[in-house]
C-alpha cells in the first residue's frame, strides 16, 4: 500500500480514523508523557520527541507500505486525539494496540475506533480473529476491548514485557463473526446501606481485617477451601482479584462495613452468575470477623443482597429468579442466617462438605425464589 494515500478513511461521524501527518508529532509526544499510558504501554520512558518523530513519520508510513503495521490517527471534535494500530495478521490472525490522550478519555473514544479497526481488520484484510493484550490492572482497556466484544479472556502469568520487565497480561480475542458488542455482563459493585451497615468494595486497607477474620478457627473450620495459614499476602490477592470477579461477569464482591466507621466487619458475595445453564442463578457466600458476630450483622447483609440480586437488570439489579445458599448441616449460624432471610431448606448432600482434618459433614442446600420474595 501507499503511504498515506491508500490509508482508508474510517469514521461514524464523531471519531475519524485517518492516516497520520506531521502535524500529529507534537500532540502524540504530549499524550506519552501521561504517566498511566507510561504505566500501560511498552512506549520508552523517558520518552523523547524524536520517538515520536520516528514512530509517526518512519515506523508507520513503513508498516503500511510493507502490510505489516496498520496504524490510524484517531481524530476527535478535528483534533489528534490518539493512535490505534493493527499488527501482524500472518494467517488471518493479528493484534490490536491503542492509546488517547487523557483529556478525551472515558467518552467513548476508544471503543469507536476500536470498533473501526477491527472492523477493518475483518473486512479490509480479510483477517479471521483480532487478540487484545494488557498488563493485568488495566481495567480501562479491559473495558473497551470488552464493549467491542472481545471474549474468552484468560490471565497469563509474566506473559507481558514492559522495559525488560515481566509482567502478568490479560489476553482476549474477537472473531469475524462475532457481534462487536459485551459478550458477558459486567457487574457493578453498589454500595448498600441498611441496619448500621454498608456494603461496599473491598479495599486495600480492608486487608488486616480480612486477615483476621480469614484466620479465625471458625472461619477456618466452616470455609476449608481458604489458605491455611491465612496471611496478610492471602487476604491482599483476595481483595486484588474481587474486581475481576465482577468485570468477567461471575459475581458481585463486598465488603460489609460499619455505616459510621466504615471498618470492615466481613464479606459478602453473590457468586455462580455467569453458569452457562441457568442465567438467572446465583449464589450467596459469606464470612465474618470474629468481633462483629452476634449482632445480626449477616443476616442484614444478606437482605441487603437478595433486594440486589432480585432487583431486575434494567434497575440496576441482577435479575436473578433464584438464589441458593449452601452451609454444612452443623454450622447452625449459618443456617440461621439463611433461615431468617426466608431460604428454604431444599436439600441435604450427604458427606458433600469436607473438613481439614477429613471427616466430612452433609451439606445442606437453602433456596429463595423471586416471586416469594416479590411476595413479601
Ligand atoms: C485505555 C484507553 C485507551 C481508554 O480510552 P477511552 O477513550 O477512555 O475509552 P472509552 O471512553 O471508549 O471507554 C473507557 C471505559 O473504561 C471505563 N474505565 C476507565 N477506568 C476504569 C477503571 N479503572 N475501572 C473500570 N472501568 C474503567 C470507563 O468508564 C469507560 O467505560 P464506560 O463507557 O462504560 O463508562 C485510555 O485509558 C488510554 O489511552 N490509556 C493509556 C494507554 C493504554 O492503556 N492503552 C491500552 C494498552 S492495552
Amino acid at each position: 500500500m501507499r503511504f498515506p494515500e491508500d490509508v482508508p478513511v474510517l469514521s461514524d461521524g464523531a471519531v475519524t480514523l485517518r492516516a497520520h501527518t506531521a502535524d500529529d508529532v507534537e500532540p502524540a509526544y504530549r499524550m506519552c508523557q501521561d504517566p498511566v499510558m507510561q504505566q500501560w504501554t511498552t512506549i520508552p520512558v523517558p520518552y523523547l520527541r524524536e520517538h515520536a518523530v520516528s514512530f509517526l513519520t518512519e515506523q508507520i508510513p513503513a508498516g503500511w507500505r510493507d502490510n505489516t503495521m496498520w496504524a490510524w490517527a484517531i481524530e476527535y471534535d478535528g483534533t489528534y486525539v490518539g493512535t490505534i494500530d493493527l499488527r501482524d495478521g500472518e494467517g488471518g490472525v493479528g493484534e490490536v494496540g491503542f492509546a488517547v490522550s487523557p483529556e478525551v478519555r472515558g467518552r467513548g473514544v476508544m471503543t469507536t475506533a476500536l470498533k473501526l479497526a477491527v472492523r477493518y481488520a475483518f473486512d479490509g484484510l480479510g483477517w479471521d480473529r483480532v487478540i487484545w493484550r494488557a498488563y493485568v490492572g488495566n481495567f480501562a482497556s479491559r473495558r473497551v476491548a470488552w464493549k467491542a466484544g472481545f471474549g474468552g479472556l484468560v490471565t497469563i502469568p509474566g506473559g507481558g514485557r514492559s522495559r525488560g520487565v515481566r509482567k502478568d497480561e490479560w489476553v482476549a480475542s474477537v472473531g469475524k463473526d462475532d457481534e462487536l458488542a459485551p459478550r458477558t455482563p459486567w457487574w457493578t459493585i453498589p454500595v448498600l446501606e441498611g441496619g448500621a451497615i454498608r456494603l461496599r468494595e473491598l479495599r486495600e486497607s480492608d486487608a488486616q481485617r480480612a486477615m483476621e477474620a480469614c484466620s479465625d478457627e471458625r472461619t477456618q473450620h466452616w470455609l476449608t477451601g481458604m489458605p491455611s495459614p491465612y496471611l496478610l499476602d492471602d487476604a491482599k490477592a483476595f481483595i486484588g482479584s474481587r474486581p475481576d470477579e465482577a468485570a468477567a461477569g461471575q459475581a458481585v464482591p463486598w465488603a460489609i462495613a460499619d455505616a459510621v466507621t466504615d471498618e470492615l466487619l466481613g464479606n459478602i458475595s453473590i457468586f455462580g452468575l455467569n453458569n452457562r445453564m441457568d442465567r438467572a442463578v446465583g449464589e450467596i457466600g459469606y464470612w465474618m470477623h470474629p468481633d462483629a458476630r452476634g449482632r445480626k450483622v449477616m443476616s442484614t447483609a444478606v437482605g441487603l443482597a437478595i433486594g440486589h440480586a432480585f432487583r431486575p437488570v434494567e434497575d440496576g439489579g441482577l435479575g436473578r429468579l433464584r438464589l441458593v445458599l449452601k452451609c454444612a448441616a452443623t454450622n447452625t449460624a449459618s443456617a440461621h442466617v439463611a433461615e431468617i432471610n426466608g431460604f428454604t431448606r431444599v436439600g441435604n448432600e450427604r458427606r458433600a462438605d469436607p473438613r481439614r482434618d477429613g471427616t466430612r459433614d452433609d451439606l445442606l442446600t437453602y433456596d429463595l425464589l423471586a416471586e416469594e420474595y416479590a411476595a413479601r
